[in-house]
């Protein structure tokens, strides 16, 4: 029997990384986008998104093993795939709740090429959306051609857990894989390709498997926040913060990740996620009395440097550097990130902000353009009055006085808690971190 065709329906941080994956396992997999600079690019071999690892493979997919293209086609992607995954944006709408519009617009215009295609195809959300979703607005949108759920096609729900700038191995070592149908046919092809997986293959509903996607994301977010609460009690404490994370996280049933305390969290999945969490949960006439205070903390949290910053100096016509930019490292991702919150608060105090990021460069040129941008470390710290360390880069950690020497002033705040602090401390600078209480 011939191996499963794939299609992958977008080829942002989730499609284009399980696209490529699928292919590396063997399987002949044809990607839809609609921007024709990133269908071109991908067809180089050239990934449009940064993810490490992705070039790479994708070279070895596109152009050796011609495993993988990518086309604006969408008949084409239909006419040459067995299973095809959605993994389209499913964005926050003002109010939080989720906004399906592109997912229901695509799996309409779906419905509307299944007229004339009478082989059986799986349709797989891998979008997050809310529960409820794949059963009832996608499944509509795909009958609305006239074709019949389960008679004409299948559809199932296969959550990503890719954490962005290890995406490629998430895909690869997944600690499980979960997938959610309402019929035998559609959980076997989609299980199938993922029979050489060693981990626990997962079959639920549809409903569950979105769940388990909000509830995990919504989880680990809380696991942050929760840290972040008791840095900030521990700082009036007099206690390290990391002692309290390292103490509760050798309790198994804990576990010691997603407790690092800094500036909270960031990404196009963890903010988005809760909150549409929260929503569904008032929608549901179930309100959630967590989640708005998950949500609450790391809205606060970012300040907490600005808070710190202005136990020494007055910020305005000070010139701060900011030393990373994206939400996190390891990626180009502005999405939500920190850096946004503090630049524009010390902006709104009248300092005069200069950042750099080793990656997020162009991407941080668009979402802070208020600010300086410069592409070194010294040049950031160059005549600075002080320094913010925002995104836990690794080449941060090796940071010393010689470098903080580059600046006017002496004060260096750091959020994700990385820098050698008791080394400036020693050659008189004034540091502080948060979930720290130095004096
Ligand atoms: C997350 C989920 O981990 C992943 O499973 C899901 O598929 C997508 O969303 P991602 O957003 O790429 O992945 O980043 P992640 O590494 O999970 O970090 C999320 C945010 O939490 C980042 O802003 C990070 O800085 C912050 N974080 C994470 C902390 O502040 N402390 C921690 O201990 C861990």
């Amino acid at each position: 029997m011939s191996k499963t065709r794939i299609g992958v329906i977008g080829t942002g941080y989730v499609g284009l990384v399980s696209g490529a994956c699928f292919a590396d396992l063997g399987y002949q997999v044809t990607c839809l986008d609609i921007v024709p600079e990133k269908v071109e690019k991908i067809n180089k071999g050239i990934p449009p998104i940064f993810e490490n690892g992705l070039g790479e493979l994708l070279l070895d997919v596109v152009l050796d093993r011609k495993l993988l293209k990518a086309t604006l086609n969408r008949r084409e992607v239909l006419d040459n795939s067995d299973v095809i995954f959605f993994a389209l944006a499913t964005p926050s709408g003002e109010d939080g709740s989720i906004n399906l519009d592109i997912m229901v617009n695509e799996a309409t215009a779906i419905g509307e090429e299944l007229r004339t295609i009478d082989d059986y195809k799986v349709f797989v959300v891998k979008s997050t959306v809310v529960p409820g979703t794949t059963s009832g607005v996608i499944t509509k949108a795909l009958e609305s051609g006239g074709k019949k759920l389960g008679k004409d096609f299948g559809i199932a729900m296969n959550p990503e857990f890719l954490m962005e700038g290890v995406a490629i191995d998430n895909f690869a070592n997944p600690d499980r894989v979960v997938i959610g149908s309402n019929d035998d046919r559609s959980y076997e092809m989609v299980e199938e390709l993922y029979s050489t997986f060693t981990c626990e293959k997962m079959k639920t509903s549809t409903s569950a498997a979105e769940m388990i996607k909000y509830a995990s994301n919504s989880f680990l977010a809380l696991k942050v926040s929760f840290i972040n609460e008791i840095a900030n009690m521990s700082e009036k404490l007099g206690i390290d913060v990391g002692d309290v994370a390292r103490g509760i996280g050798l309790d198994v049933r804990i576990s010691d990740k997603f407790l690092r305390a800094g500036i909270g969290f960031g990404g196009s999945c963890f903010p988005k996620d809760v909150k549409a969490l929260n929503y569904l949960s008032q929608d549901l006439n179930a309100a959630s009395k967590i989640l708005p205070g998950v949500l609450e903390v790391n809205k606060q949290q970012p300040l907490r440097v600005i808070e710190l910053l202005e136990k020494h100096i007055e910020i305005k016509d000070k010139r701060i550097a900011l030393l990373g930019l994206a939400f996190k490292p390891e990626t180009d991702d502005m999405r939500e990130a920190p850096s946004i919150i503090i630049s524009d608060k010390l902006i709104e105090k009248g300092a005069n902000v200069v950042g750099y990021d080793p990656i997020a460069k162009e991407s941080a040129k668009i979402a802070v353009p208020d600010i300086k941008h410069v592409n070194s470390v010294d040049e950031a710290l160059k005549g600075a009055d002080a320094a913010i360390l925002v995104t836990e880069w690794k080449e941060f950690r090796k940071l010393n006085a010689d470098n903080f020497r580059l600046m006017n002033g002496k004060i260096v705040i750091d959020g994700r808690r990385i820098l050698n602090w008791q080394e400036l401390i020693d050659k008189g600078f004034t540091v502080k971190v948060i979930g720290q209480s130095i004096p």
